[in-house]
């Protein structure tokens, strides 16, 4: 009998982050330790929800009051919370499943075949992978000196298929965080052409100096504004599995309708865990404090050894928990899939090749994640800066 047939937009399909962990396992399996710097769960580490949280949580099961269906746009008094922190109405919020269902959302109601979003290089994948599975042309700003927006490349870019321009700050992969100026012309760019700006922030509280500017904050109501934001990075819950959107601006009824009937379509998101961000959102952010701290050190001491190893450069983190170096491949490695594969294969250091957020191959980009504890982080450091200087080789490489 014949294979099931599958459609040809799954051939799209792909998340390198998550990719690339089986083959980490197949040299796992061959006894070598495995130093996981490719995907951003901080609960892998030593991050953890906050109690308050995980209490909230608990007594919303415990009561047995929320095993129905939720309200479709989420529950009310989260809602409310989520209005009030953006300064929006209720109606203009909807609670979704992770912001990875937000973005699908967002997508599936402003794309037909052969338009385009307006992404960075590099962005996070789901961006990409999502616009190509709706047959749409994938066009990318370019981020000049630290990782920052060319607003000037973004102008340039913007075409009459142009439906929304992503913005990610703080940035995945790169760790950037944008100047509010940046911000400011983007939002100008946007209100020109009257084309809506989505705001991915869902790492805004995990800054090292200083404080994230939200867009909301910094454009006027001439833009049409979609923030995304939820419960996985600032809240260090990814499995919680709870994101918002929010939309801002003038002339946003028919995006709040289309996000009724596509919530409605998907019934409801876990009942007791909105009361888990309803809980984060209204309770005591002491506890990031410590995390932050953590995350600035080690990003700094990231930093400073990808810097200390002859061809590679990295620019410093300023937020979140990931670096994208570059890696002078040489003609050593063919680019940056086998860079991340050989390295893997002699050192067990996993990273992610920056190809899969949208890099050339051959600029021999890596993405990699500095949740580790300094000690584990520091041993994956010197093995890739060995491996570096090396040429590609350090199978004998002893640890002092
Ligand atoms: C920039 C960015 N946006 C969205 C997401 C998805 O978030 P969620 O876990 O809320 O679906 C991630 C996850 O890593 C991310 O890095």
């Amino acid at each position: 009998m014949a294979q099931i047939r599958i459609a040809s937009k799954i051939s799209h399909l792909s998340y390198a982050i998550r990719d690339i962990v089986a083959a980490a396992e197949k040299v796992q399996k061959k006894g070598k330790k495995i130093y996981w710097l490719n995907i951003g769960d901080p609960n892998r580490f030593d991050f953890r929800p906050p109690q308050h949280v995980l209490d909230a949580i608990g007594g919303a099961l415990k009561g047995g009051k929320y095993t129905g269906y939720a309200p479709s746009q989420g529950e009310p008094l989260l809602r409310e919370e989520i209005a009030k922190k953006e300064g929006v109405g209720v109606e203009s919020t909807f609670v979704t499943n992770g912001l990875s269902e937000g973005i699908d959302f967002i997508f599936a109601a402003l794309l037909e075949a052969g338009d385009n979003i307006l992404m960075p290089r590099p962005a996070y994948p789901l961006y990409v992978t999502k616009s190509k599975v709706l047959g749409c042309v994938e066009n990318y700003y370019e981020c000049g000196p630290e990782w920052v927006p060319d607003v000037g490349d973004m102008r340039r870019k913007v075409n009459g298929k142009t439906r929304a321009i992503v913005v990610i700050n703080p940035n995945n992969p790169t760790g950037a965080l944008y100047p509010q100026k940046v911000l400011q012309e983007i939002g100008n760019l946007a209100a020109e052409h009257d084309i809506p700006v989505i705001a991915d922030e869902i790492y805004d509280r995990l800054v090292f100096e200083g404080k994230c500017a939200n867009m909301r904050d910094v454009v006027g109501k001439d833009v049409k504004l979609i923030s995304g934001n939820g419960m996985s990075k600032n809240y260090f819950y990814p499995g919680a599995r709870v994101g918002y959107l929010a939309l801002h601006g003038q002339g946003m009824e028919p995006l709040e309708e289309a996000l009724v009937k596509l919530t409605n379509a998907r019934l409801s998101v876990n009942w007791e865990m909105q009361f888990g961000l309803l809980a984060a959102m209204q309770g005591s952010m002491d506890y990031l404090g410590q995390g932050v701290e953590k995350l600035k050190k080690r990003g700094a001491l990231l930093h400073k050894m990808l810097n200390e190893a002859p061809g590679i450069s990295c620019t410093k983190p300023q937020a979140a928990f990931y670096a994208f170096p570059k890696v002078e491949l040489g003609g050593r490695w063919k680019d940056d899939f086998a860079f991340v594969h050989g390295l893997l294969e002699e050192t067990g250091v996993l990273c992610v090749p920056g190809s899969a957020f949208g890099a050339k191959k051959e600029e021999g980009y890596v993405r990699l994640v500095f949740l580790p504890q300094e000690e584990e982080l520091q041993e994956a450091l010197m093995l890739m800066q060995k491996y570096v200087s090396n040429g590609g080789k350090c199978k004998s490489l002893k640890l002092p």
